[in-house]
C-alpha cells in the first residue's frame, strides 16, 4: 500500500470540483458548490462539495466523500484504480507496483473510431451532402441539439470517404480493417458503411467502440434496415449497451434503468426526460448484460415494441433479468407501438406521462398480452383468452388479487362477472378433480402433498407442449430426462414412449390427429384428457422454463426413488437386505446433490 502521506498528497491536490463537474451540474454558493445528487433521486439539491475540504457530501443519502471515495462510487471502480487515475491525473508519481495492472493500451483505437465518428456527424451537419439525410432527421422529431448530443452522422456514398480520412490522418490500414471501419478487396480499400445514417456506440465509459448504420433513402429492400459493426476486439454485441455511457449517472440516480428494442427508441426517450434508457444491439438480451447493468441499478423497466415479436422478446428478457435477480418492471405501449412511434404521435410529455403511468408488473403485462391480437367477437379466441387468464391466476394465493383479474378479464370480453367466476371454479375444478387426482391413482407421486402432485403433474403436461412443438426438442428432452420419465403418471410414461419412440420415428413433425391414429383407445383418451386439461396454456417459452421443469423432474425422481426404498426399508425384517438398502439410499442422496450442483 501506498503511504498515508502519499494518499493525503494525491487527495490534497485533486481538484473536486473538476473531478465531480463531468457528474453533477454544479453551481456556487457562498464557499461551496452544489447540485443534484448523483447518488439518489432528487429534485432540490442537497449534494454539496467543498473545493478547500476536498469533500463532497449528499445531505440526502449520506453518500460522498474525499475524491478517492467519490470516483470509487461513481466509476465503480477499487480504491487502488481510483488513487492511480488521480495520481496520474494530478501529475504524482505512484510507485509501479501500486498501479493496477494497465489494460491494454487502446488509445490508438479509440482515438481512430471517435475520428471516424466525428467525420461521420460533420458531413451530416456541415455538408451540403447531408442535406437529405438531415431532414430525414428532421421528419423524424429530432432537433439538432439531439443530433449533436447523440453525434449522429452519415457515412458518405463514396465508397472510401472514411478510407481517405484515416489514411490522410496517418493510421494503418491493418487497424481501421481491425475496428471493423475498412474493408480490402482487389479494387482496394471500402468502406463499410456508405450512405447510411450513423450512430456512434460507446462502451460503458464513452469511447466509441463501433456504429450501427441506418438506411433511410430509397431504401434497397434486399438491404438489411441496419448494419452494426462486426465483432472486433472492442465490439462485442454480446456486452455491449448502447447509450449506457451517458445514461449511468440517471441510473444511478433513479436506481432503475429501461431496455429498449433500438436506437431510436432510446433517443426517443431520452429527449422525453428518460435518460437512463439503453438498449442492445439488434440482439436478444444476454445475462452478461444483465450483469453489467445490475452493477448500477437493480431495478429493468423492459419497454420493447407492443406486436408480437416484441412480446415473446420482453419473456425472453424477463428470464434472464429473473436469472440475475433483477427486479422487473414492464411497459406495454398502445396499439403495437414502439416509444418512438409514440413521442412522434403523441409527443414527448405524453409519452413520458403514459410510461410512468403504465408500469406493470410481469403477471399484469402477461395479463393484459393475452388480450392482443384476439378478435373478442370470436367465440374460440375468447375461450383461448380466458383458460389463459385462468391459467394465470390459478397459482395466486391471493383471493382479492384473483378477484381483481377475474373482473378486469370480465370487463375486457364483455362478459358477466358471475358467469365468469362459474367458468373459473368450473376451470380449476377440471384442473383438479377431473384432471389431476384420478391420475394419482396410478402415479407414482402419491405419496406428495397434493398441491405438488399438482405442479409436477402440470409440468409433466409442459414437457409434452414442448415435445409436440418440435421434433429436436421432444429428442433433447428425453434425453435429458433420461430414467426420471419414472416420475410420469403410468399413461404419460406410455405417451411419452408412443410419442418419442414410435411417433417421431416415423414423422418430422406433429400432428394432433396422425399422433392420436397409432394410439390405443384408452391412451387415446389419456391424450385427449390432457391436452383438455392444458388447452389455452401458455406456449412454452424459454430454455432457462425448460431447465427448471427438467431439474424438477429429476428432483422428484429421486424423491420417489428414496420414498420406495424407505418403505422397503421399513417392511423387512432382513437386517443384510435393510444394510443394502439404506446403502442405495445414501447413493441416491449423493447423486441428488450433484444433480443439484448440475
Ligand atoms: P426495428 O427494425 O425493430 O426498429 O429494429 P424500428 O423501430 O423498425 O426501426 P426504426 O425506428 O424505423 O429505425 C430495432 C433494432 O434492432 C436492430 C437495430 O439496433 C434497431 O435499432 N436491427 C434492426 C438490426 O441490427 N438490424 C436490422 O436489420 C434491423
Ligand atoms: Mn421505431
Amino acid at each position: 500500500m501506498p503511504t498515508q502521506e502519499e494518499i493525503d498528497k494525491i487527495v490534497e491536490s485533486t481538484d473536486m470540483v473538476e473531478l465531480v463537474s463531468p457528474y453533477v451540474k454544479l453551481s456556487k454558493q457562498g464557499k461551496s458548490y452544489k447540485g443534484l445528487c448523483p447518488f439518489h433521486d432528487e429534485n432540490t439539491p442537497s449534494f454539496v462539495v467543498s473545493q478547500e475540504k476536498h469533500l463532497a457530501h449528499c445531505f440526502g443519502c449520506g453518500k460522498g466523500g474525499n475524491p478517492i471515495r467519490f470516483l470509487m462510487d461513481i466509476k465503480r471502480i477499487s480504491f487502488m484504480e481510483a488513487l492511480s487515475e488521480l495520481a496520474k491525473k494530478n501529475g504524482i508519481p505512484l510507485k509501479e507496483e501500486y498501479i493496477p495492472k494497465q489494460k491494454q493500451d487502446f488509445s490508438l483505437f479509440y482515438e481512430m473510431l471517435s475520428a471516424s465518428s466525428k467525420f461521420y456527424h460533420q458531413n451530416l451537419t456541415l455538408t451540403q451532402s447531408g442535406k437529405a439525410a438531415l431532414d430525414y432527421l428532421y421528419q423524424r422529431g429530432l432537433d439538432d441539439e439531439t443530433i449533436k448530443a447523440f453525434e449522429i452522422g452519415l457515412a458518405p456514398k463514396q465508397k472510401d470517404s472514411l478510407y481517405k480520412v484515416l489514411k490522410e490522418a496517418n493510421y494503418l490500414e491493418f487497424n481501421m480493417i481491425e475496428l471493423g471501419l475498412i474493408e480490402h478487396s482487389n479494387q482496394g480499400y471500402y468502406d463499410l458503411f456508405t450512405r447510411r445514417i450513423t450512430f456512434p456506440i460507446k462502451d460503458e465509459d464513452g469511447h466509441v467502440v463501433g456504429f450501427s448504420a441506418r438506411i433511410f433513402a430509397n431504401p434497397d429492400p434486399s438491404q438489411p434496415k441496419y448494419i452494426n459493426t462486426k465483432e472486433t476486439f472492442l465490439y462485442h454485441k454480446g456486452n455491449i449497451l448502447y447509450h449506457l455511457d451517458a445514461a449511468k449517472t440517471e441510473i444511478l440516480r433513479k436506481k432503475r434503468f429501461i431496455l429498449h428494442e433500438g436506437q431510436m427508441d432510446v433517443i426517443a426517450s431520452t429527449i422525453s426526460g428518460l435518460k437512463e434508457s439503453v438498449c442492445t444491439m439488434g440482439t436478444a438480451l444476454t445475462l452478461e448484460q444483465a450483469h453489467v447493468l445490475k452493477r448500477y441499478a437493480n431495478h429493468a423497466i423492459i419497454c420493447y415494441d407492443g406486436d408480437k415479436a416484441g412480446i415473446k422478446a420482453s419473456l425472453k428478457a424477463i428470464q434472464i433479468f429473473k436469472q440475475a435477480q433483477i427486479q422487473i418492471h414492464l411497459v406495454l405501449l398502445p396499439a403495437g407501438m414502439d416509444p418512438d412511434d409514440y413521442v412522434r404521435s403523441h409527443g414527448r410529455d405524453a409519452y413520458k406521462e403514459y410510461f410512468e403511468g403504465h408500469l406493470l408488473d410481469e403477471l399484469e403485462y402477461r395479463f393484459e398480452t393475452s388480450f392482443l391480437q384476439m378478435d373478442l367477437k370470436d367465440n374460440t379466441a375468447v375461450e383461448t383468452v380466458k383458460m389463459n387468464v385462468f391459467g394465470l391466476i390459478q397459482n395466486m394465493s391471493s383471493q382479492t388479487a384473483k378477484e381483481k383479474y377475474l373482473k378486469l378479464l370480465a370487463t375486457k370480453i364483455e362478459g358477466s362477472f358471475s358467469a365468469i367466476v362459474r367458468d373459473y371454479e368450473n376451470f380449476s375444478k377440471t384442473q383438479v378433480n377431473q384432471g389431476y387426482e384420478e391420475d394419482f391413482f396410478d402415479s407414482p407421486i402419491e405419496f406428495l402433498p397434493a398441491d405438488e402432485k399438482k405442479r409436477i403433474r402440470s409440468y409433466e403436461l409442459r414437457l409434452f407442449l414442448y415435445a409436440r412443438n418440435s421434433k429436436e426438442r421432444a429428442f433433447q428432452i428425453d434425453k435429458k430426462l433420461g430414467d426420471s420419465i419414472d416420475a410420469f403418471s403410468k399413461k404419460n410414461q406410455e405417451l411419452w414412449i408412443q410419442l418419442i419412440n414410435v411417433y417421431y420415428a416415423k414423422h418430422d413433425v406433429f400432428d394432433d390427429s396422425s399422433f392420436c391414429s397409432i394410439l390405443t383407445e384408452e391412451l387415446k383418451e389419456a391424450y385427449l384428457h390432457n391436452f383438455d386439461l392444458i388447452r389455452g396454456a401458455i406456449e412454452p417459452y424459454t430454455d432457462e422454463d425448460l431447465e427448471c421443469i427438467l431439474q424438477k423432474m429429476h428432483e422428484v425422481h429421486l424423491q420417489i426413488l428414496n420414498y420406495n426404498l424407505t418403505q422397503q426399508i421399513l417392511n423387512t425384517s432382513d437386517i443384510e437386505l435393510k444394510k443394502n438398502k439404506l446403502a442405495e439410499k445414501f447413493s441416491n442422496k449423493k447423486k441428488s446433490i450433484l444433480n443439484k450442483r448440475r
